[in-house]
């Protein structure tokens, strides 16, 4: 099949639905595809097993926005979701970037519509606009300042104390922030359906039966489960926390793709994911997983879904994600390049 005709038919379903020789080792296929295409695969904690293990650089948003602004790859193959390969667009307008399942959303940034975040805006017209790097190009184009949870204190920190803020989109992130600065941000009223499922009573009971196990937690988690975490932090925070602390347990309140690295960065330490309020998996991102070794072959090979985005709209969008940057880097949170 050639390029075009399997654009085509990327565009009626969000991805190339095609059949792969069962015979064919996608580890290789896909390692060939990087040296013969100049590839590059970044992959979020969040992505199954398998394309972490093939990925060039895993990381928390912050890491990967970074990565995809420095990269000298001809393409950039993005196993994660949606808002996260525009991003690496945004950052890196010449290059072509490539997501294995155009549909792999984000609840979170489904829950800040433009419009109303516009018509939100100006009823704070004093207020600075912060928002988490989870949301699409048009909140972004919206904001004078993009943070992840990696950064989000140091760049409230780094505003006169006396700055007003609205915070957008996930109001957990953005109460516990509030608590951890001593602000008194304007909230959004948003949040991410897999860090509202963790149900605090199966975490007490679990406590119980594991005594010596600690908590961790992201800070997407609703207040009550935050109020019983040993440690919180982003997805790199979490990770860092379980390697150099001396516990030999830890129940994991974020995402369940995150125990992968924790696990072979930890192999003697047990490591449970924080149960969900009923009996579905639904502390595993429906959004994240839809991206799979198969697809992401397929994306390297037919060099599509392609990320795709108006110039005018990058622009906007792009002057708040360098700010973060900038005062990451100030922060020593990222690299001085
Ligand atoms: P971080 O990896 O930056 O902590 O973000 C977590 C997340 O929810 C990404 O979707
Ligand atoms: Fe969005 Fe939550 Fe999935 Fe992260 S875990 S991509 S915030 S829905």
């Amino acid at each position: 099949m050639d390029i075009n005709t399997a654009k085509s038919k990327v565009s009626e379903v969000g991805f190339l639905d095609i059949n792969i020789d069962p015979s064919l080792d996608l580890f290789q296929a896909i390692q060939d595809l990087k040296s013969k295409k100049n590839a590059i695969v970044l992959a979020h904690y969040y992505q199954e097993p398998d394309i972490q293990d093939v990925a060039d650089y895993i990381g928390d948003s912050l890491g990967l926005s970074q990565k995809a602004q420095s990269t000298e790859a001809d393409m950039i193959v993005f196993a994660g979701v949606h808002f996260m390969a525009e991003t690496a667009k945004i950052l890196n307008p010449s290059k072509k970037v490539v997501l294995p399942d155009l549909k792999a959303g984000c609840s979170l940034a489904d829950s800040a519509n433009p419009e109303l975040f516009k018509r939100f805006k100006e009823k704070y017209p004093d207020h600075i606009v912060i928002t988490y790097i989870n949301c699409t190009a048009a909140i972004k184009a919206l904001s004078d300042i993009i943070c992840t949870s990696t950064n989000a204190k140091a760049i409230i920190d780094s505003l006169p104390k006396d700055q007003k803020i609205i915070f957008a989109p996930d109001k957990n992130l953005g109460a516990w922030l509030n608590k951890q600065t001593g602000r008194n941000m304007v909230l959004w009223n948003g949040a991410c359906m897999v860090h509202e499922i963790f149900s605090l009573e199966k975490i007490t009971k679990l406590k119980h039966r594991h005594p010596n196990a600690k908590l961790v937690a992201h800070p997407e988690c609703e207040q009550a489960v935050l109020d019983h975490a040993d440690y919180i932090g982003s997805t790199t925070g979490l990770l860092k926390y379980t390697m150099t602390d001396s516990a030999q347990e830890y129940i994991v309140a974020t995402e369940t793709g995150i125990l992968h690295q924790m696990q072979k960065s930890s192999p003697h330490k047990t490591f449970i994911p924080a149960p969900p309020n009923n009996a579905c998996a639904c502390n595993d991102c429906p959004h994240m997983k839809l991206n799979t070794l198969e697809k992401l072959y397929l994306a390297m090979e037919y060099e599509t879904p392609e990320i795709h985005m108006d110039e005018e709209l990058r622009l906007k969008a792009l002057k708040p994600i360098e700010r973060m940057l900038e005062i990451s880097r100030e922060a020593g949170l990222v690299p001085k390049d």
